[in-house]
């Protein structure tokens, strides 16, 4: 089955052919520059960079592909969760290109999508796998025992993992997306310079919360003045950057304990990050699990990933899914 799939669910506009699992061409159009300014994404803006460039990046998919729209045989778009404004625009364009041909479309969560991004070639990791998810708008483990579906085992009580690194980047005077940027700074610091808390709650759960690492590294450049922050904000950028992966990886290991695993998976776009990886490659040798890292193009927001997703998901036949909503 060749899919078409469309992603829009918050600033990258992304579209992607896969073939029974095979990743035919994958565009990322990233709008991080249209943000920058702002420090974070803004919805509004976004939904009007899809607006430009849907058509465009499905045209690019295509061409990359080497494939027409008469061999697409299903499309795919992510229909929740997300902004709804962005969202709209992929679920819009979906469906006027699945109703031209009268042919079927699949509405996938964009989470189902992160997981899936295990599912393709080469390499696909079968179910069942430990997998952290962890991006700008989410943070969770999640029980994947099959392909269709996964259980939530733990996630973000607060912020999301992606979205304290922005946050932590903007104290820090840093341009956005924030997590490459702290990740580059944080290479010529000290992890151990500063205490920040890894919010380690003593109940043994596995939800996450990042808003108190976050209030400390508030609190630490107040305490330290204008000058003194700057300067010392390769140790400051460390130390946040440890506090956050200690967390992420503190509750995998968690997790590992109460269950019975044999692989484990990292998503979203935090998997991209060099310190987790290496901590989860490290966690994984020691307790001789597979660890299966899909290369980063795959673990941020893309729509390779929702193809894969689509897979596992029924198809609404023409014209049902002329109703739907984004979500
Ligand atoms: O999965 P994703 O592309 O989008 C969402 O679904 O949110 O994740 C984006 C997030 C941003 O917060 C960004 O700062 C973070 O992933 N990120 C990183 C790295 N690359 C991207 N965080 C830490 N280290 C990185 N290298
Ligand atoms: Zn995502």
């Amino acid at each position: 089955m060749r899919i078409l799939a469309i992603e829009t669910s918050c600033d990258d506009t992304c579209a992607a052919v896969v073939d029974e699992g095979r990743v035919l061409s994958n565009v990322i159009s990233s709008q991080a520059a249209a943000h920058e300014r702002f420090g974070g994404v803004v919805p509004e803006v976004a939904s009007r960079h899809h607006l430009q460039l849907a058509n465009r990046v499905v045209d690019a998919a295509l061409a990359d592909a080497d494939t027409g729209l008469e061999d697409v045989e299903a499309f795919a778009v992510t229909r929740r969760p997300g902004l709804i404004g962005a969202l709209l625009v992929g679920v819009s364009t979906a469906k006027a290109l699945a109703a031209a041909s009268r042919k079927p479309l699949a509405g996938v969560d964009h989470l189902h999508g992160h997981v899936a991004a295990n599912f393709l070639e080469p390499e696909p990791l079968d179910p069942p796998f430990l997998c952290l998810i962890a991006s700008g708008g989410h943070t969770l483990l999640a029980d994947v025992r099959e392909r269709e579906r996964f259980q939530v085992l733990g996630q973000t009580l607060d912020d999301a993992a992606g979205e304290a690194r922005d946050t932590g980047a903007r104290l820090l005077g840093l341009g956005y997306p924030g997590g490459p940027e702290i990740e580059r700074l944080a290479a010529d610091g000290d992890p151990e310079a500063f205490e920040l808390p890894r919010g380690m709650s003593r109940d043994g759960g596995l939800d996450f919360s990042f808003s108190g690492v976050k209030t400390s590294l508030l609190y630490a450049t107040r305490e330290l003045g204008e000058a003194e922050s700057e300067r010392r904000r390769a140790d400051l950028a460390a130390s946040y950057q440890a506090a956050v992966v200690g967390q992420l990886t503190g509750r995998l290991e968690r997790a590992l304990e109460a269950g019975e695993w044999e692989a484990v998976a990292l998503g979203g776009g935090v998997a991209a990050n060099g310190p987790l990886r290496r901590r989860v490659a490290q966690i994984c040798e020691e307790r001789e699990l597979r660890l299966k890292l899909v290369p980063p193009q795959l673990c941020t927001d893309n729509a390779a990933m929702i193809a894969s997703a689509a897979r596992y998901v029924e198809p609404a036949a023409y014209p049902g899914y002329l109703e739907w909503d984004a979500e």
